[in-house]
């Protein structure tokens, strides 16, 4: 199934800013590619990495000391909205390039058509949130694969090694989820494993981990809320909270852009935030680090799951692949008729 050329109508995270300086870069995004360079005045452009002549990649190209985007083949030069115009034929009209806009945030730059207003750039973490950091994670494997993966837990003690509960505690996980018209809401209550990484976070042994996430589609994007408390039920004082964009590139791969926070309820606390927001981000870096790892094993998981065994953990699933379609497909995979072929015996 082909993702729609429409996925740039939303905002999707696509570079660390800091990864664009005087040459231009490259990115891809569900199997389209743009050209990222700065103009003169140091602001992120994009324009799609097809040059309007010939198709040369303008993204191999350089800039000009203007600010203009010159391509690698014959020389043709574009301002940041795609105006063109050719040295060797200046009188040449039409040469325009196609233009994106680009937003920088968060210390990433975020890619979208040229007329999504920028009140729909995503919003992350509200202010009593410290923010931890970033960091982004390539996945081998498709879009539906990904999202699968970050929308249960059950595979914790399996593919994890720090975060959750282990194998022996499986029995004594608490579990909720609601499917909503735009988003889905799971919510787990387990035993934390003792870890060391953990203790930077103030949370002790025999304590419970709680994670309560949302999954919405504007893009695709999960918000992970992580506290821990006592058997008793006391809090612990440290809240995380990451924010998980996937991005397709490509029919075989995801880019997962995660943004980390922390915060805590003790005012005494805070002073700390710094040190234990690094902490966090860690903690969630290494989680992120063994799911990608996993991911190539079940990369060739088709993309409907008519026929797969899906227990309670999976709710979120079957109707987030409904949602993703409405943003990113143009059709629904595997037709109804056949179902009711298969009912009726025609
Ligand atoms: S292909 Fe770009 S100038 Fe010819
Ligand atoms: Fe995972």
């Amino acid at each position: 199934m082909e993702p729609t050329p429409d996925v740039v109508r939303h905002f999707h995270p696509v570079l660390p800013a800091r990864q664009l300086r005087q040459r231009p870069v490259r990115v891809e995004l569900a199997g389209h590619a743009y050209a990222l360079f700065r103009d003169a005045t140091g602001r992120a452009a994009a324009l799609s990495d097809a040059c309007p002549h010939r198709f040369a990649p303008l993204s191999k190209g350089t800039v000009t000391k203007e600010g203009q985007l010159q391509c690698p083949y014959h020389g043709w030069r574009f301002d940041s909205r795609g105006h063109g115009t050719n040295p060797s034929q200046p009188e040449l009209r039409h040469c325009e390039a196609r233009s994106f806009q680009v937003v920088e945030r968060h210390g990433y730059l975020w890619l979208a058509h040229a007329n999504t207003p920028v009140s729909a750039m995503p919003e992350l973490s509200g202010e009593d949130y410290f923010f931890g950091g970033t960091f982004s994670t390539l996945f081998q494997a498709p879009l539906h694969v990904a999202l699968d993966n970050f929308s249960e837990d059950e595979h914790t003690p399996y593919v994890h090694t720090r975060l959750g509960w282990s194998g022996a505690q499986t029995g004594a996980v608490e579990f909720e989820a609601h499917n909503h018209a735009d988003h889905t809401e799971v919510h787990y209550r387990a035993p934390q494993r003792p870890a060391p990484i953990m203790k930077l976070l103030l949370v002790r042994d025999g304590d419970y981990f709680h994670n309560d996430w949302v999954t919405r589609f504007d893009p695709v994007r999960s918000i992970y809320t992580i506290h821990w408390k006592s058997a008793e039920g006391m809090p612990r004082p440290f809240i995380t909270q990451a924010h998980i964009f996937f991005v397709p590139e490509t029919a075989r791969t995801t880019r997962l852009h995660v943004f980390s926070f922390l915060r805590t309820s003790t005012p005494l606390l805070k002073p700390l935030l710094p040190v234990a927001a690094k902490a966090a981000l860690g903690l969630t870096w290494w989680e992120v680090r063994d799911d990608a790892r996993f991911i190539p094993t079940v990369a060739d998981t088709p993309y409907s799951h008519k026929g797969m065994r899906l227990d309670k953990y999976d709710k979120p699933l079957v109707h987030q692949r409904k949602l993703m379609e409405r943003i990113y497909y143009a059709h629904e995979p595997e037709a109804v008729p056949r179902v009711i072929h298969e009912a009726t015996g025609t």
